[in-house]
Parts: structure tokens; sequence; C-alpha cells
């Protein structure tokens, strides 16, 4: 099954519906294997859901593992540092245990021997460029296929990233793609209708082995997929 794609009204609208989304799958998988785990995107676009997560509907907190889906090489109380975004936004509630991790915390987490840990819920953006998480046009990271996480330089940004690679976002049960903005439309008509290489448009690596792939983006995002969208 490709992936879905769901054009909502409002940013508003991609958060409601991201919460909710994260709402169910947590549940669902503390009721059914008493855990939660939840690799969290960087970025802005996910700072308005991580709040609403904190101050919406109680989620099974105490069985709830979160993990980075890449950050930047900045200390966390650095204002590009993704863990100071989602701990500002949610992480330093009162009610949520924290754990931020790399490659090696990773694997205690997932501890099952299997090649590539599989999250239940990944969460993404999208940048302008095509990147996602800190996978970046021909970048390094993208040639990882054994690593969990990799950390190399991005030109574009002139910085270090830490990301989890390609091989284990798409050994997720799902991937959620969170998409606002029509600085991204360019990027989305070329995830979801283009043809370029990884290489150019990195997202387009984005392809879960067996798990279910989910956009969910506002009409900005979507202005450049045509009628269809
Ligand atoms: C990061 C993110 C990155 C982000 C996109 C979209 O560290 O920046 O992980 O992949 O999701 O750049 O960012 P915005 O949501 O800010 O547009």
């Amino acid at each position: 099954m490709g992936p879905q794609l769901r054009v909502l009204e409002s940013p508003d609208a991609v958060t409601r519906t991201a919460a909710q989304w994260v709402h169910d799958r947590a549940w669902a998988a503390a009721n059914a294997r008493g855990r939660f785990t939840l690799a969290l995107s960087g970025g802005n676009t996910p700072r308005a859901l991580y709040r609403q997560m904190a101050a919406g509907p109680r989620l099974p907190w105490d069985r709830t593992v979160f993990c980075f889906g890449d950050e930047r090489n900045v200390p966390p109380d650095n204002p590009e540092s993704n863990f100071r975004m989602a701990r500002e936004a949610l992480i330093d509630q009162p009610f949520v245990n924290q754990s931020a991790d790399y490659e090696q915390t990773l694997r205690k987490l997932f501890p099952s021997g299997a090649s590539f840990p599989s999250f239940d819920l990944v969460l993404l953006g999208l940048g302008p460029d095509g990147h996602t998480a800190s996978l970046f046009p021909r970048s390094p990271a993208l040639s990882e296929q054994k690593r969990w996480v990799a950390g190399n330089w991005v030109e574009k940004f002139k910085t270090h990233r830490i990301t989890l690679t390609f091989p284990v976002l798409n050994a997720a049960a799902e991937v959620l793609f969170l998409v606002v903005g029509e600085d991204k439309a360019w990027a989305l008509r070329n995830v979801l209708r283009g043809k370029a290489p990884v290489e150019e448009i990195p997202a387009r690596g984005i392809v879960p082995t067996s798990g279910r792939l989910t956009f969910l983006v506002d009409r900005a995002a979507a202005a450049g997929l045509g009628q269809t969208a």
C-alpha cells in the first residue's frame, strides 16, 4: 500500500488530527505491548503537536518512551536543539518521563536483537529541500544501511547533525509526516509525485518495510499536488 495523503484545512487541523493519531496509537501500543515507543521529529512544525499532547487527553506517559528522529549537534539548551524544543513543549511537563537517546541507549530500549528497532510510530517533518529528520540531500547519512544513528556534517546549515537512519525509520510500524505551509509545496510534490533520486529528495527514501505511511498536510503544502489533492 503506497503513502496515504490527507489534506486538512489548516495547520491547526493538522495538529489536532496528529494529536488524536498519537493518542490512539499510544493507548493501542501500551495496552497491547505494555509500552509505546515514539520517535519525535524536530524543527518547528511539531511544536504545536507536542503542546497539544501535553495539554490534551491523557496519554500512557508512564509507558511511553521518547526518542528523537534527529538532533542538531548543539547543547540541549541551545535554541537550535530539537531536544530543547520538545522539552519545553512536552517533556518537561511533570507527568512525562523523558528519554532522549542515541544508538547505545536505543539498543537497550530495543533489546530484541533485531537488526533494526521498530518504533510504534515515527513522526517526521519535511524540509523545503526535501530532507526529513536530518537526512539531507547529498549527505553521507543517506547511505548508512547498518547503523541505527548517523551523524554527519550538513553543509547547508554548516553544522553537524545526528539522525535516525533510513533502515530504522523504515522499520517503523507507522510513519506520520506533518507538512504545513506553502514553503513545503515544492518538496511535497516531489515526494509524492516526483521521480527524483533519494540523494536529491531524501524524504522519498521513507518507504516503510511493512509499516503504514501517512502524510498529514494542510492546503498550502498540498498546493503543488494538483486536483488529485
Ligand atoms: C529538524 C527536523 C527536520 C524538520 C524539517 C521541517 O531537526 O529540523 O527534524 O527534519 O522536520 O526541517 O522543519 P519545520 O517543521 O520547522 O518546517
